[in-house]
């Protein structure tokens, strides 16, 4: 079979010889029953599936990629399937975010050292598109990303149950005796009805909808259910396009510009999407090579209308999202606010993919005159207790709290927490600022989604539902609550963090951007002086490797060997 163009396969390298090492190359594959034209000039086209019965969001992944094969012979290609680590968010431990890097080693190394041309990354849950994207980056081949679609809507008797927020909730309906033993049975299993991932604007939907604006799905496939029929047909006209890709030489440093990121913290903003975005953007962007800030997400998100009306925030779930038009009409809306000039992953610019998008139901996606609030996105906060940043989405807080100032009670880490925070003798009240260090990049380590911590007990059933929170630590895409997230440094490498003792006043001002310690500069001083770092975790294996490299989360915390690419090319072969 001929190319199209005569664009030089990198799979060539591997299959075009006919010396020793062609026929090594070609013909152990060819135990697998391929024809010898799959070894003559087609594209080769990795597959790379997160695909695990470990990751329930994942597990119907397997199937789809005999779509994605399908399109990929349609189109003249040669597809071939590989895993690799697969991030289960509710199973793994201690954190899935431990792992975010391992696995885009796992990508990159993949790709690299393989004979494709092109890639289809398969994903669903949280961290299974960033990491893969992001090693995807460091190899820079024409890429495509099939997302595996949310899960149908979580339905308990009259009401809707969205995966993931329910958690939040869990606690204080235990405590508050809201309900039955037999009830929450019932819940359990209604919540996770289908295959997919989490059906609010969780990390999962904000990891898809951020791939889908990056340009790099094709139109309309984040938020297609991962059991409608469509998700299908999109991951086999997906499989066809890439290789169209390989052949264009569309690589992901052509799509993958400046102006796509920030198109990128637009439509999260407006879609009301996960803090999660921030630091797994700036781990993209560091991979690709374009210049991202943690700022960049306050100046070009925060003035943005929210016009998506999903959980956590709002109302709806991602089925009703799609039904009613889903992520082409917010982007059609956005209009001007996003550069509507860059090119996706089909070709053509945003703005040609959805100029004919229709919104039908203006309740779950609000037009751009009438949105559900005027500004959205996320805000980045400044001040000595958090130097280098820290973020707090104001969509998912409680306005009065937004400028507060408040009694600082402090837990040194989870388990200090746990061990703690429900104990009738505790000096708490609702004013207070509940502090707690540890759960950072290095800390934990790992930085699990651990900011939105439950309230104390004895508030619950007094009927608080919100209190100011800081911490090192992220917080789930599907939960809300006022929640200072993300600060830099950390406490476990002895950021100001560390050094805030019961008792200190902290003040909260998310207008100004201001995020302060109220304790005198020679005091902090003295306990930095008294401050001693903690004994590493371990002393071996990949966590050892992480905690000697990862960076802070104003820069994606993403290991600083791994920053940047090192492109396609492998020196040596098997000799
Ligand atoms: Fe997998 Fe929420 S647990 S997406």
């Amino acid at each position: 079979m001929e190319d199209k163009k005569e664009q030089p396969l990198r799979s060539r390298e591997w299959f075009g010889g006919n010396d020793k090492m062609g026929f090594v190359h070609r013909s152990w594959l060819r135990n697998q029953g391929y024809p010898d034209d799959h070894f003559r000039g087609r594209p080769v086209i990795g597959i790379c599936n997160t695909w695990s019965e470990l990751t329930p969001c994942n597990g119907h992944l397997r199937d789809f990629a005999e779509f994605v094969k399908k399109g990929v012979l349609e189109a003249g290609g040669f597809p071939l399937e590989f895993p690799v680590m697969s991030l289960g968010e509710t199973i793994m431990r201690p954190t899935t975010m431990l792992f975010r890097n391992l696995a885009s080693m796992d990508t990159e190394e993949s790709i690299r050292a393989n004979p494709l041309d092109g890639i289809v990354l398969l994903t669903g849950c949280d961290k299974t598109t960033p990491s893969t994207l992001m090693g995807a980056c460091s190899v820079d081949l024409p890429t495509i990303v099939v997302p595996g679609g949310p899960m149908l809507s979580g339905r308990y008797k009259d009401g809707y149950i969205g995966s993931g927020s329910f958690n939040w909730i869990f606690k204080e309906k235990q405590k508050t005796g809201g309900l039955t033993e037999e009830e929450l049975l019932e819940v359990e299993i209604c919540a996770a009805r289908s295959n997919g991932h989490c059906n609010t604007m969780g990390t999962a939907s904000t990891m898809a909808t951020m791939v889908e604006a990056l340009g790099l799905t094709l139109p309309g496939a984040s938020a297609i259910p991962a059991v409608d029929a469509r998700k299908k047909v999109m991951a086999q006209l997906s499989g066809r396009r890439i290789v169209d890709m390989v052949r264009e030489d569309l690589t992901l440093s052509k799509i993958l510009t400046r102006q796509a990121f920030e198109n990128a913290i637009v439509v999260n903003a407006a879609t009301g999407g996960s803090t999660n975005l921030i630091i797994h953007l700036l781990a993209i962007a560091g991979r690709i090579g374009v210049d991202l800030a943690l700022d960049d997400f306050d100046k070009i998100g925060s003035k943005i209308p929210l016009l998506v009306n999903l959980m956590p925030a709002g109302k709806y779930l991602m089925e009703d999202y799609f039904y009613a038009g889903g992520l082409p009409v917010v982007l059609k809306e956005l209009g001007d606010l996003l550069h509507g000039n860059v090119i996706t992953v089909n070709g053509k610019t945003i703005r040609e993919n959805n100029a004919g998008a229709e919104c039908y139901n203006r309740d779950v996606i609000a037009g751009i005159d009438t949105p559900l609030q005027t500004e959205a996105g996320i805000a980045v906060l400044r001040g000595n207790l958090c130097e280098n940043g820290a973020v707090i989405k104001p969509s998912a807080a409680t306005p009065a709290l937004m400028k507060h100032r408040g009694r600082a009670v402090v837990f040194e880490s989870m388990e200090d927490y746990h061990a703690r925070i429900d104990l009738p003798e505790l000096d708490i009240d609702e004013n207070c600022v509940i502090v707690l260090k540890s759960v950072g990049p290095k800390g934990y380590p790992g930085m699990p989604e651990v900011g939105n911590v439950d309230l104390p007990e004895k508030l619950l059933v007094r009927g608080v539902k919100d209190m100011v929170r800081i911490s090192d630590g992220r917080m789930s895409g599907t939960a809300y609550g006022t929640v200072v997230l993300h600060v830099s440094p950390e406490s476990a490498i002895g950021g100001t963090l560390a050094l805030v003792q019961d008792g200190d006043i902290i003040e909260l001002d998310v207008e100004n951007r201001r995020l302060h310690l109220d304790v005198p500069p020679e005091v902090l001083a003295n306990r930095k002086a008294a401050w001693q770092a903690p004994e590493p975790h371990t002393q071996r294996g990949y966590v050892r490797l992480y905690l000697d490299h990862v960076q802070q989360a104003h820069l994606g915390a993403d290991l600083d060997v791994l920053v940047g690419k090192s492109g396609a090319g492998v020196k040596g072969d098997l000799h």
